[in-house]
């Protein structure tokens, strides 16, 4: 099966996009580069043992959408480029809905046209707002509570509305948790544009010395040690979910949701804990001193929730799937990644 894949050179597209050649996926990339980098690509082609299709564009340029669809057969799509910086939403509305809704809308447009019909999305678990328990099951109400993530829910209700018109669509959402960590060769990773929005970039930074200590957004939440609990998975097996999906949903026509997280939450200071860990037995073999990663306490975020873990049992069972890394390999994954690359792929 041929794969376009949108945003294939950022975080979570690449190491799919690794893990689509290894089960023997053919994928065709596209990415305009507005939050990756050129010189990821050699390494892909190194990694992944093969030439790869590469379009740079955006989303946005419909001729381009045609000429993809044109020149190459593609039987799914799977669709990962958006802007997602949940702070910069608000700041952004207009940017934030016209590439990430206007963008998937065009795409679902030239698919229909080209009758392209697999399509699988990345929903966030953000679309469950703040949740009234955990863990989340698929079927809980959603709610949004930013433009990145009502981004999401409108493109999710879009979604709905087009398979009852056309129920001959294999649709399927995935709403990923807080994926974190690295490919374990060290040579992909997340690689954020300035200061990290996001815990574990921003743990890394502080832990190589670029960073002065991680800011603890919160200590008065009602969770055991008073920080937030989030459900932090490999981006890996995030990116096996995606393949799974493809084997089992793109030959089922109809709307299929799954959640893809662990089912265990961890609080900030246990991740904290953990990357301390993973950098201290990463330098024993240097130096055989132990620190810890320095912190202090802050406000909480606005916007931040107490608690957000999954329930993934639906992917299990439908998908065969489930998250098989735990957070140290999460942790060491991704130190390995930030020493091996201080300034990221530049
Ligand atoms: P990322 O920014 O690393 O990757 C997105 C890629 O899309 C980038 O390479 C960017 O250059 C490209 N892109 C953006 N707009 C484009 C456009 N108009 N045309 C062409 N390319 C464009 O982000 P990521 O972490 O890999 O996230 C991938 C998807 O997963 C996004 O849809 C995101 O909303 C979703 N998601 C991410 C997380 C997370 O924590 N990383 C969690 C839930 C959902
Ligand atoms: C995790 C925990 C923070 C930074 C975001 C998006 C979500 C999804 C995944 C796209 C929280 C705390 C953080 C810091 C901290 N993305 N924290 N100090 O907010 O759970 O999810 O990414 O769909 O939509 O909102 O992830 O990594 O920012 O925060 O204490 O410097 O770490 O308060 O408890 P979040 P995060």
């Amino acid at each position: 099966m041929n794969i376009l894949i949108t945003g294939a050179t950022g975080y979570i597209g690449s190491h799919t996009l690794i893990a689509l050649c290894e089960a023997g996926f053919t994928p065709i990339l596209l990415d305009n580069f507005c939050n990756s980098k050129r010189v990821i690509l050699p390494r892909l082609e190194a990694q992944t043992k093969q030439s790869l299709k590469f379009y740079e564009g955006d989303i946005l340029d419909v001729q381009l959408l045609k000429r993809i669809f044109t020149e190459q057969k593609i039987d799914a799509v799977i669709h990962f480029a958006a802007l997602k910086a949940v702070g910069e939403s608000t700041q952004k509305p207009l940017e934030y809905y016209q590439n990430n809704v206007a963008g998937c809308l065009n795409l679902l447009t030239i698919m229909k046209t080209h009758h392209v019909k697999r399509f699988i999305f990345s929903s966030s678990a953000t679309v469950y707002g703040d949740p009234a328990s955990v863990p989340i099951q698929e079927h809980f109400p959603r709610a949004s509570t930013s433009p990145y993530g009502r981004g999401k829910l409108i493109i999710e209700e879009i979604l709905e509305d087009l398979i009852k018109a056309e129920s001959d669509w294999s649709i399927t959402l995935l709403r990923y948790f807080n994926p974190i960590g690295a490919h374990e060769s060290g040579q992909f990773g997340e690689d954020p544009q300035g200061i990290p929005n996001n815990l574990t970039p921003y743990i890394t930074q502080v832990a190589i010395g670029n960073l002065e200590k991680v800011q603890v957004f919160g200590n008065d939440y009602p969770t055991p040690d008073g920080t937030g609990i989030r459900d932090y998975i490999h981006v890996m097996d995030l990116a096996e979910g995606h393949i799974a999906a493809l084997k089992i949903c793109a030959s089922k026509a109809g709307l299929h949701i799954y959640n893809l997280g662990t089912g265990r939450g961890y609080s900030v200071l246990e991740v904290i804990t953990a990357f301390s860990n993973a950098v201290n037995q990463a330098d024993s073999t240097k130096s055989g001193s132990t620190k810890a990663i320095p912190y202090e306490i802050k406000p909480r975020r606005a916007g931040d929730i107490a608690e957000c873990w999954a329930d993934p049992t639906r992917a299990q069972k439908d998908l065969n799937w489930s998250a098989q890394r735990n957070l140290n390999q999460m942790a060491q994954d991704a130190w390995r990644w930030q020493t091996q690359n201080p300034k990221g792929y530049e």
